[in-house]
């Protein structure tokens, strides 16, 4: 019995080991002891490099599971934490993190191989340390573990990254995981058994006309040290094919002001609203442009499902611009593009970035889409007939001017 089990045992332990060895699994501690990063990934790195017989060539590995964390931290005097796994013959891979009040992301990733290490790379012409770096991960709800079975590829010069069965949470507090969030490429997608033809005549998502009714219009207002830096009111709706998991069906949904939980803070530069709910975080960050303007810049959404959440985000709107001092007020419906898959549509808004005297908006400036140019028709057209009337009148009198003159010279 002895002897049977003893093989059995063995394969389970090398397929075990097989299997461990290619993912690391580490944790990063502050000076209390208290983990503040937790990452489990697995890496597999192709690096192209420049051979000694001037041709290029390609070599892959994957990071091991002894790897040392030398480097890393839990960030301090306004550093941002940062993970770096060491291995082999001096390669490294590092990633650092930041945070807002909401949410976290990855910012660089940089891959370091050193072309000395004669294993890897036997016949290198260029020899030492070369770094490449990307960008990987975000954005993160706090207080959440990011989770995807699924790969992901992360391309930088010269390095192709296969990352995959990723569990990762920075920002972490006292040491405890959050809640798992998966990414969505791990979430159920539809069957595979879709007739092709629908999937192809769906290749241009556009948002449905939706049956609701408008949203109610919400206030909201920020205030740091100074007193009130931001003010809003506006109705929201958001509008996504998120929700239908991969089946690109367009769903629009209004944003309770009263559910919501309200928060945000201000800099010298920017004022950023936080929204959320059990299942919605929606976080508006305006802007200064040229010291004497706002805009707004930002916008992130998170859709929380369960266990499951997705994030949007779009750093590069320019929407809602007014002068410092003014605040920016449009009644007609707006669509703020946040990704491919969601759009939120906003409703009669007034907002104002600094200047906020006695929490009350600044003198409006309305937006283009306000003045609306169907109630000039008329006027437009009125003003015609006038004219027209005139120029007859003008036309007769002359006329008759110039008949009468006409009499008196026979
Ligand atoms: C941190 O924890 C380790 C083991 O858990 C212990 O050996 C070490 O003394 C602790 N350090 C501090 C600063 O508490
Ligand atoms: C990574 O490489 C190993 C072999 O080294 C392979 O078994 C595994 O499937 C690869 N993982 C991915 C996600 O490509
Ligand atoms: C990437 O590879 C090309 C060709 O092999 C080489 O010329 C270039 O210097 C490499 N870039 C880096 C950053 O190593
Ligand atoms: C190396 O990989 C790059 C990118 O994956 C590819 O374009 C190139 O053809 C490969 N080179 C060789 C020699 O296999
Ligand atoms: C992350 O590292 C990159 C490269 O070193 C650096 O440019 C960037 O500012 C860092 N991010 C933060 C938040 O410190
Ligand atoms: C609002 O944000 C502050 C600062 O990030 C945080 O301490 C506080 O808990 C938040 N309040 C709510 C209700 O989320
Ligand atoms: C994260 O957790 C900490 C402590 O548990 C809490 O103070 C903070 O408000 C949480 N942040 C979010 C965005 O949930
Ligand atoms: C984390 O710490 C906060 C206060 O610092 C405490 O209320 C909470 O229960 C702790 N959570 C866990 C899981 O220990
Ligand atoms: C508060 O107002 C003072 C004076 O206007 C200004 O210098 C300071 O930067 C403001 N603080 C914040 C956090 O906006
Ligand atoms: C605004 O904040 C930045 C850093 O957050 C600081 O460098 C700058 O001096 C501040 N500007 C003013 C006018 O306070
Ligand atoms: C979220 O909150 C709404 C009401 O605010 C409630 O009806 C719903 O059951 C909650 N959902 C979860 C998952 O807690
Ligand atoms: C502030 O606003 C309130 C009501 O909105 C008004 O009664 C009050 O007179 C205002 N105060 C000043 C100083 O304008």
């Amino acid at each position: 019995m002895e002897r049977c089990a003893c093989p059995a045992a063995l394969l389970l332990l090398s397929l075990a080991v097989l299997m461990g060895a290619m993912a690391f699994d580490v944790e990063i501690k502050d000076d209390k002891n208290a983990t503040c990063i937790y990452a489990k990934l697995s890496v597999n790195v192709t690096v192209q490099y420049e051979t000694n017989t001037s041709s290029t060539k390609n070599v892959t590995f994957s990071v091991p599971s002894e790897v040392t964390t030398n480097g890393s931290s839990c960030g301090s005097n306004g550093k941002a934490p940062i993970l770096v796994i060491n291995f082999g013959n001096g390669h490294s891979w590092s990633l650092n993190f930041t945070r807002n009040d909401s949410m976290y992301s990855g910012g660089a990733l940089i891959f370091t191989y050193n072309t000395n290490d004669s294993t890897l790379f036997p016949d290198a012409l260029k020899e030492g340390l070369i770094s490449s770096t990307a960008a990987f991960l975000g954005p993160i709800p706090l207080n959440s573990t990011y989770k995807c079975i699924s790969s992901e590829v992360v391309v930088s010069e010269n390095v192709t990254q296969i990352i995959s069965d990723v569990k990762l949470e920075a920002f972490m507090q006292n040491g405890t995981l959050g809640k798992e969030v998966s990414c969505d490429a791990d979430k159920p997608s539809p069957t595979p058994t879709t007739n092709p033809s629908t999937t192809a005549s769906t290749t241009t998502p556009t948002p449905t006309s939706k049956p609701l009714d408008n949203p109610t219009t919400g206030n909201y207002s920020v205030s740091d040290v100074n007193g009130t830096c931001l003010l809003a009111s506006m109705g929201l709706q958001i509008n996504t094919s998120l929700l239908s998991e991969g089946k690109n069906i367009w769903t629009a949904f209004n944003i309770d002001p009263t559910a919501m939980s309200k928060n945000g803070t201000c800099s010298n530069q920017t004022g950023t609203l936080i929204l959320t709910d059990n299942s919605t975080v929606i976080e508006f960050t305006l802007a200064l442009k040229n010291k004497n303007h706002f805009y707004l810049k930002e916008v992130n959404v998170a859709l929380i499902n369960g266990s499951a959440s997705s994030t949007r985000q779009n750093q590069n709107l320019s929407a809602w611009e007014a002068s410092v001092g003014s605040s920016y007020m449009c009644h007609k419906e707006q669509q703020i593009k946040v990704s491919e898959d969601l759009v939120i549509n906003s409703f009669d808004v007034r907002v104002q970035l600094f200047g906020v005297k006695n929490e009350t908006f600044a003198t409006a400036e309305e937006c283009l889409a306000d003045s609306d140019l169907s109630f000039l028709i008329p006027i437009a057209v009125g003003a015609v007939l006038v004219f027209l009337i005139i120029l007859v009148l003008v036309s007769y009198l002359i006329g008759r001017r110039k008949s009468r003159t006409g009499y008196q010279s026979v």
